[in-house]
């Protein structure tokens, strides 16, 4: 009998599901995983090797060995034991991630990697697009975050401002609203809201308040599993 949960959350980008997700992890003490860092990883090594063919790009997802490794707020990024966890998100990966994320066969690689990294029963949170679908269609609690395109955009931007990285806000916005049109609009595991989940619109709510009903979903499906958690 599973004794931890598995915590499924999805949505767009800017939607805060990161920092929500880190933080509903660490108060159960339960592992995070950031799973569009694992397409973003892939996607840095195929810029940087020129990569534009499917087939090199899925040679990429089998070989290459990625790790997460999360402590002190975030998650590193390694791949075959290089550190790329900057390289991962700056904004030349944004404007190819979705595109290589399309990719059948290394969606199939990633999802299976991800089931593997949640397996075990660890408990664990789990962000990205299509967790609550595909990667753990059983999850015990599902949870779908949005917000308007201007709260995300804003959010992004200033996330970049802070890393001293130049962009304007109607680019954020074009970036966002590009990468919400191919990643809900794929025929492969699109970005769609999952049979069950709990909508939560962030737009105006503070992340405390985001932070507390995905805690209040967890203690429910504890309850109903019979599962004792502690929330630090
Ligand atoms: O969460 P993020 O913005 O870092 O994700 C980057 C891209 O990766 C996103 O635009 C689509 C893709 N992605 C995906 O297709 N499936 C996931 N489970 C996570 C991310």
């Amino acid at each position: 009998m599973p004794q931890k949960l598995i915590v499924a959350i999805d949505g767009p980008a800017g939607s805060g599901k990161s920092t929500s997700a880190i933080l509903v992890a660490q108060k159960l003490g339960y592992l995070y995983i950031d799973t569009g860092a694992m397409y973003r990883a892939i996607t840095y090594l195929a810029i940087k090797k020129n990569f534009n063919n499917k087939e090199d790009i899925i040679r990429l997802a089998e070989k290459t060995d990625l790790k997460l490794d999360f402590g002190e707020g975030r998650t590193k990024v390694f791949a075959d034991g290089k550190e790329i966890t900057e390289d991962i998100r700056m904004p030349e990966i944004n404007a190819r991630v979705s595109e290589i994320s399309k990719i059948e066969t290394v969606r199939k690689i990633l999802v299976q990697k991800q089931r593997e990294m949640g397996s075990g029963n660890r408990g664990v949170v789990m962000e990205g697009r299509d967790i609550g679908t595909v990667v753990f269609p059983n999850a015990d609690v599902k949870i779908f975050m949005t917000a308007s395109i201007d709260e995300r955009a804003k959010r992004r931007k200033k996330e970049y401002s802070e890393k001293g990285i130049n962009v304007t806000l109607e680019d954020v916005k074009k970036n966002l609203l590009s990468r919400d049109e191919i990643d809900s609009g794929r025929e492969i595991s699109p970005l769609i809201i999952a049979d069950s989940a709990v909508v939560v619109n962030t737009s105006e709510v503070s992340i405390e308040e985001q932070v507390n009903i995905i805690l209040e979903e967890i203690k429910k499906a504890a309850d109903k599993k019979g599962i004792s958690i502690k929330i630090s």
